[in-house]
């Protein structure tokens, strides 16, 4: 024995049965194929039943192998990748069976100051569209939304009534397809006017998500402040343990 349940060190017995069974996991069994038995491995790699089952419960709690009381170890199938998913307001409120709308809705082209310049790796003096809105889900208000796109990329934006969804209009009209983001969400209180647009008490609180979206070329498309309700409003998450 002597063999610590720690990390194995390449070369050790352990890690060598390691590497055998991830090898026969990928490239020769196929989901729910059965394992060589504890004994069996335990004759070939010269290790004791204990060191195996180690072995096989390490390759269990990382989902690669499932055991059967009294039948064996067998592969597992491949977890499918799925991460928190990108997704508009429209997107949301339609996944969540309600009618998206906005309200109140303003957009005037400006230079981007340096707060925003800099979200967006832009100058200070770019220009960028400015949309404001009062995000509702059936007809009711949830969310203040700032949203700032760089002119350059969307000319003439700001001269564009925009009814529905910004996404499907920046799509449709510009080709800019939003394909990835880095988004903080902290925790906040709605000043006066803030909580008046959402018909909530003033201090009431808020989740304010920030928003940097890039397209598959890595450019940044928008930069965006979302204010949502914290009553009406709840962010899901499917979170993976990694192996
Ligand atoms: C969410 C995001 C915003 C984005 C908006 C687009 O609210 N937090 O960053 O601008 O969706 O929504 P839509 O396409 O419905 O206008």
């Amino acid at each position: 024995m002597g063999e610590s349940a720690g990390p194995q060190r390449a070369g050790t017995k352990s890690a060598q049965l390691r590497a055998y069974l991830l090898g026969l996991i990928e490239e020769q069994l196929r989901p729910h194929d059965k394992m060589p038995t504890e004994r069996e491995l335990a004759e070939t790699f010269g290790v004791t039943r204990l060191t195996v089952r180690r072995a096989l419960d390490q390759l269990g709690y990382e989902g690669r192998v499932y055991r059967t009381q009294g039948a064996g170890t067998f592969v597992s199938e491949p977890r499918i990748a799925k991460s928190v998913e990108l997704t508009s307001f429209t997107d949301d409120m339609r996944a969540r069976g309600l009618m998206p709308g906005s309200q109140s809705t303003r957009i005037v082209e400006v230079t981007a100051g340096a707060e925003v310049g800099a979200q967006l790796g832009i100058s200070p003096r770019d220009a960028v569209a400015h949309i404001y809105r009062v995000r509702t889900a059936d007809g009711e208000p949830m969310c203040l939304e700032n949203t700032y796109i760089p002119a350059s990329l969307a000319p003439d934006l700001a001269r564009r009534p925009l009814e529905g969804s910004l996404y499907q209009t920046l799509v449709e009209n510009y080709g800019l397809r939003i394909d990835k983001a880095e988004q903080s969400i902290h925790a906040t209180v709605l000043d006066g006017e803030m909580a008046q647009a959402l018909g909530v008490p003033e201090f009431s609180p808020a989740f304010k998500v920030s928003r940097v979206a890039y397209d598959a070329r890595s450019r940044r498309i928008e930069y965006a402040e979302s204010v949502y309700r914290a009553d009406r409003y709840s962010y899901d998450f499917v979170i993976y343990r990694t192996p």
